[in-house]
């Protein structure tokens, strides 16, 4: 229905890639997006060869992706070929320079995805001869530089590969979440969507129902980019990051007072490691982007991917008429 660009590329039935989000995307989440004609990725996060093993070999028959955390991967370079031995559909590089990668990448056969946060990185991507440049406004869940938005930096990634490098493709990521928000990254001038809060939300995640429950009560306007997660899991990022996630009592208390966190790292780590055991959300940390607003069900992620597809085509006058295009 949506023939796009990136569709013809990959070879797959709708312009919608999962995006790879740490242990949340396991074999069982890409492996299904794959199935209903997306592109799943495997999240690679932090780097855990055998949990990576592992997920390659249960999604082994069915063409998925890897993503990685580009600085994280820098300590464990050795994981970027053991994602190259499974033959991945792609590796998506996110977080960092991805210039010493690429071409172990290339040189596999394998399509080079870079995801950036501002025009600066997208440059820097397209010199590393990314083949698909996925551009990441604030809106996102997850990690970014979160000083863009997705409406304004798709367009200006858009007209920068225009100039540059014209067979490059373009993703649109962060806030894309239904049919509305594909249609808008594609009229903006992307190929496809990547997609992680909507994902994040269905059966197959590697997500809990209890988080999953907390979650869909809350609305758009719950969420916060903060650090303060990154320093009590004493998670390294480079100072130009930070993360969205679901506002709450620990956020309300350490962000903006970063220094003073530090300063009690002990007893809030312990605090924290706790409040994730027992799954206190009051003090545990939720990875989602705004887009959470629209989220209102776990369904299987296959019925995402077909209903953003189908509400898309109909929103862009290349669908099935309205009313059957709505229902389901
Ligand atoms: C729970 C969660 C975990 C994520 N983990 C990663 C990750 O490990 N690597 C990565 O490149 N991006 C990660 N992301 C960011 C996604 O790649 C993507 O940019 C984002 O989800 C898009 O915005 P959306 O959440 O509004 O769809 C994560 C996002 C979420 C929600």
């Amino acid at each position: 229905m949506l023939t796009t660009r990136l569709t013809r590329a990959f070879g797959i039935e709708h312009p919608i890639v999962l995006a790879p989000m740490d242990l949340v995307s396991g074999a069982r989440l890409a492996t299904a997006v794959t199935a209903a004609g997306g592109l799943g990725l495997i999240g690679g996060g932090y780097g855990d060869a055998e949990w990576l093993k592992r997920e390659f070999a249960a999604a082994a028959g069915t063409r998925v992706g890897c993503g990685f955390i580009t600085w994280s991967l820098a300590r464990r370079p050795g994981l970027l070929d053991l994602a190259l031995e499974h033959g991945p559909a792609a590796v998506m590089l996110s977080f960092g320079d991805p210039a010493p990668f690429a071409d172990p990448v290339r040189s596999a056969g394998v399509p080079l995805l870079c995801q950036v946060h501002t025009l600066e990185q997208a440059r820097r991507a397209l010199d590393a001869g990314a083949d698909v440049v996925v551009a990441q406004g604030g809106e996102a869940g997850g990690h970014g530089v979160g000083t863009r938005s997705t409406f304004t930096l798709v367009p200006d990634v858009a007209d920068l590969v225009a100039d540059r490098s014209p067979d490059t493709l373009l993703l649109g990521a962060g806030g894309v979440t239904d049919g509305r928000g594909l249609a808008a990254a594609l009229a903006l001038g992307a190929d496809g969507v990547l997609v992680g809060t909507r994902f994040w939300a269905t059966q197959e995640a590697g997500a809990s129902a209890r988080a999953q429950a907390h979650a869909v009560a809350a609305d758009g306007d719950a969420t916060v980019r903060t650090s303060v997660y990154d320093i009590v899991r004493r998670y390294d990022w480079p100072a130009e990051y930070n993360g969205r996630l679901l506002r709450n009592r620990f956020t309300d208390r350490w962000h903006g007072r970063e220094p003073e966190l530090d300063a009690h790292l002990p007893q809030a780590a312990a605090e924290f490691g706790a409040a994730v055991s027992a799954e206190d959300f009051d003090v545990a940390h939720l990875i989602v982007g705004e887009g959470v607003g629209l989220v209102r069900d776990i369904v299987p992620a296959g019925d995402v991917v077909r209903r953003m597809a189908r509400d898309a085509a109909v929103r862009l006058g290349r669908g099935a008429p309205r009313k059957a295009a709505l229902s389901g």
